[in-house]
């Protein structure tokens, strides 16, 4: 029985059929033209409208030929969320633990500590921290010109014009009015080729002392390079105050302390006690390699900038923040979400001894945020730290 045949003894049949072949046609029709929107949409996304000098500063400038990226970065000015140990907005440490005030007797820490937020408010906070001081002119005040390196963009651009050494040279406030655009896209990224390239030279100088060459790393190695550029210990060296990684012996807690130990170097000496002192700064790159996490080739950004869809265009979240606050963050078997945060996944811990940090990164834990430790006994009576 052929086709016309059925049709005839069954006229319904073939409306049924045209109209589901109507159906399809419209189907198809629509799958085509969102196809050309798309196409025109990623042409329209793609095309640089304006053109990006080497060291451009000014993130908005970027912004226009990359709004998406731009406006999810623009996010990180959010202060709401909190999460069981930290969250987006600034948290006052020495009124939370006062005990503090005693333990860095002596040192900027004892006048201001506060939890730090978003990249957004990277210029606000260090301008506004007691720490920093109120200098009165460009040869006054407590810090070094070195302060401002893990702030800007403005940073690469003047040592562009003037090389680091003469950069971290002389008093903070003397950079302060070239120093305006807060942690921003030139910081991580080439303007030409939009790579991730590494633009503060303190992190290229630690690898060549280890026998290493930046520009060898993988694709994604350097998801997590561009954050190492200011998520780690550092030290300020000599006169002229150089920025300065202390990895020369490894990364681990005790190599760290082995390079400081023959180097000399404390940070301050107790007021109180008269013993010289080291505090860890924010080794988060440091210990974050020594991890599990890290070994397994997981990077900074495959937690913390997930890709993310929005009118049919795929991006990399340039919110950065706590991924406990990321909606629907989808890397199983990398990140183990739960309800509050729980202890495998992350660590905040405020003082903790050289040794108690070693067995942290020993147990291959993933990274703790804000270590400070005291290596030198005596205080570790007042901090009743299991020695
Ligand atoms: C140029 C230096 C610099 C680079 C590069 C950088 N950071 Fe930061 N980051 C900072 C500073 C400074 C703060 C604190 C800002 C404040 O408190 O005002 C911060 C804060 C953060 C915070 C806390 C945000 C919050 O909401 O509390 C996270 C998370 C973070 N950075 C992750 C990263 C990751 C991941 C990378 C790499 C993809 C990275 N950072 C690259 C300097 C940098
Ligand atoms: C702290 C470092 C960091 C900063 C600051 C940063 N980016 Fe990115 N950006 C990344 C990383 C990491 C990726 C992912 C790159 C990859 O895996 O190839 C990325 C990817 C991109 C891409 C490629 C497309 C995509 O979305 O994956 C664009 C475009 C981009 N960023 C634009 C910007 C702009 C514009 C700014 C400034 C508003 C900016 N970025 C600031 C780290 C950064
Ligand atoms: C396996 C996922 C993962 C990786 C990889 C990872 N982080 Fe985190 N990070 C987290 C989690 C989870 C937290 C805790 C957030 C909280 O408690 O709200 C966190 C917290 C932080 C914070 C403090 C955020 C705040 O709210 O104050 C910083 C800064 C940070 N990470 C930087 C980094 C850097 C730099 C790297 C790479 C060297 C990195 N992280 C790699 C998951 C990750």
């Amino acid at each position: 029985m052929n086709i016309t045949k059925t049709i005839k003894s069954k006229p319904w049949l073939g409306w049924v059929l045209f109209l589901v072949t109507v159906f399809l046609v419209f189907l198809l029709g629509l799958l085509a033209s969102s196809i050309v929107e798309r196409r025109a949409e990623a042409v329209f996304v793609s095309t640089p409208k304006v053109k990006i000098g080497d060291y451009e500063p000014r993130n908005q400038i970027w912004g226009q030929n990359y709004p998406v990226e731009y406006q999810s970065y623009l996010r990180t000015a959010d202060t709401t969320f909190r999460s069981k140990y930290n969250g987006n907005g600034t948290i006052d440490m020495l009124a939370g633990d006062p005990r503090m005030v005693i333990l860095w007797a002596g040192y900027a820490f004892s006048k201001e500590y506060k939890q730090g937020r978003g990249h957004f408010y990277a210029i606000k906070d260090v301008r506004e921290t007691l720490r920093t001081g109120a200098p009165k002119n460009a040869h006054d005040g407590p810090q070094p010109a070195t302060c401002w390196t893990c702030k800007s963009p403005d940073v690469p651009r003047l040592m562009s014009r003037m090389g680091p050494a003469e950069f971290y040279k002389g008093k903070w406030a003397a950079r302060g009015p070239e120093i305006v655009n807060h942690i921003g896209c030139a910081d991580c990224h080439d303007p030409k080729t939009m790579n991730l390239r590494i633009s503060r030279p303190a992190l290229a100088e630690a690898f060549t002392r280890m026998g290493k060459d930046i520009t060898q790393a993988s694709h994604q190695e350097m998801r997590s390079l561009v954050c190492a550029q200011c998520h780690v210990e550092y030290y300020f060296k000599g006169e002229g105050k150089y920025l300065t990684f202390p990895w020369d012996k490894g990364l681990t807690a005790d190599s760290i302390e082995k390079y400081y130990d023959q180097t000399g170097f404390s940070d301050w000496t107790h007021q109180l006690s008269k013993t010289p002192m080291l505090k860890a700064q924010h080794p988060d790159y440091e210990v974050f390699t020594t991890g599990i996490h890290s070994q397994r080739g997981v990077s900074c950004a495959d937690c913390h900038m997930p890709y993310m869809s929005e009118g049919g265009q795929k991006f990399t979240d340039h919110r950065i923040q706590s991924p406990v606050n990321i909606p629907n963050i989808n890397i199983a078997g990398i990140f183990h979400r739960s309800d509050g945060i729980n202890a495998s996944t992350s660590f905040f811990i405020i003082m903790m001894s050289l040794e108690l940090l070693s067995i942290i990164q020993k147990k291959n834990l993933l990274h703790v945020n804000t270590v400070n430790y005291f290596p030198v006994t005596g205080i570790h009576a007042l901090l009743n730290i299991p020695r």
